[in-house]
């Protein structure tokens, strides 16, 4: 199928094209394209009853992301929301509820999903935020959060990260890789 794909999308005639070997990854065990044995490539069915968690909601690509998943992907079970409070405009911390809420209210992205105030509670439903900071130990979740996030998510998507053009390399690695270790290990050894 991938072959199929190339030459289709090819500015040269097949008969011109070199052959092309698929890398190792692309191929089932009995050398088959693994496309071909893939019976449903839909991330809608893929999410159907699914409870995931996103981490990074509140940055540009987290947000992208819950909102198409709200919106593509109604068949979502559940939606944890990995947010860390702080500290808002009025020098008062919000909590991950709080930042959950204005981000929903506040950003255009989500109009359609918060038109009325019924809309918003139907949506806020769907979303349970889990308070914790991604360069903390167990993310800093509490042992209850851990617990509930070990047995419930089949799906993270982590979009949680440092985006700094002027921070040391080394404090950027520490943050945004070193310490993935620990919330991967966590998920991973729990789903
Ligand atoms: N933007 C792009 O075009 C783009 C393209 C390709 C890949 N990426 C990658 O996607 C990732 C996210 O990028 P972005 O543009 O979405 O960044 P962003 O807008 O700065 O968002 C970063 C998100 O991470 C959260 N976060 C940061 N440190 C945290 C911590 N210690 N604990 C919990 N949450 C924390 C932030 O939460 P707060 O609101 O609490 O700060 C925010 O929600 C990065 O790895 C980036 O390299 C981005």
């Amino acid at each position: 199928m991938v072959q199929r794909a190339l030459e289709a999308v090819s500015p040269t005639s097949p008969a011109k094209m070199p052959t092309q070997e698929m890398p190792s990854c692309m191929r089932a065990q009995d050398g088959s394209d693994v496309l071909d044995a893939a019976t449903d490539l839909s991330v809608r069915a893929a999410f159907e009853g699914k409870v995931v968690l996103i981490t990074g909601a509140t940055g540009f690509v987290g947000s992208v992301a819950l909102e198409q998943i709200l919106r593509l992907c109604p068949g979502v079970s559940k939606l944890y929301l990995l947010i860390r409070p702080k500290l808002g405009s009025s020098a008062k911390t919000l909590t991950g509820q709080a930042r959950l809420e204005a981000l929903l209210r506040g950003r255009a992205l989500f109009r359609e999903h918060t038109g009325s105030e019924d809309a918003l509670q139907a949506v806020l439903g769907k979303l349970v935020v889990v308070e914790g900071d991604v360069h903390r130990l167990d993310c800093g979740l509490s042992a209850a959060d851990l617990e509930r996030l070990r047995a419930e998510v089949d799906v993270v998507i982590h979009s949680a990260a440092s985006i700094s053009f002027f921070e040391h390399i080394h404090v950027l690695l520490q943050q945004n890789y070193q310490v993935l270790h620990a919330p991967f290990c966590m998920w991973t050894s729990g789903l």
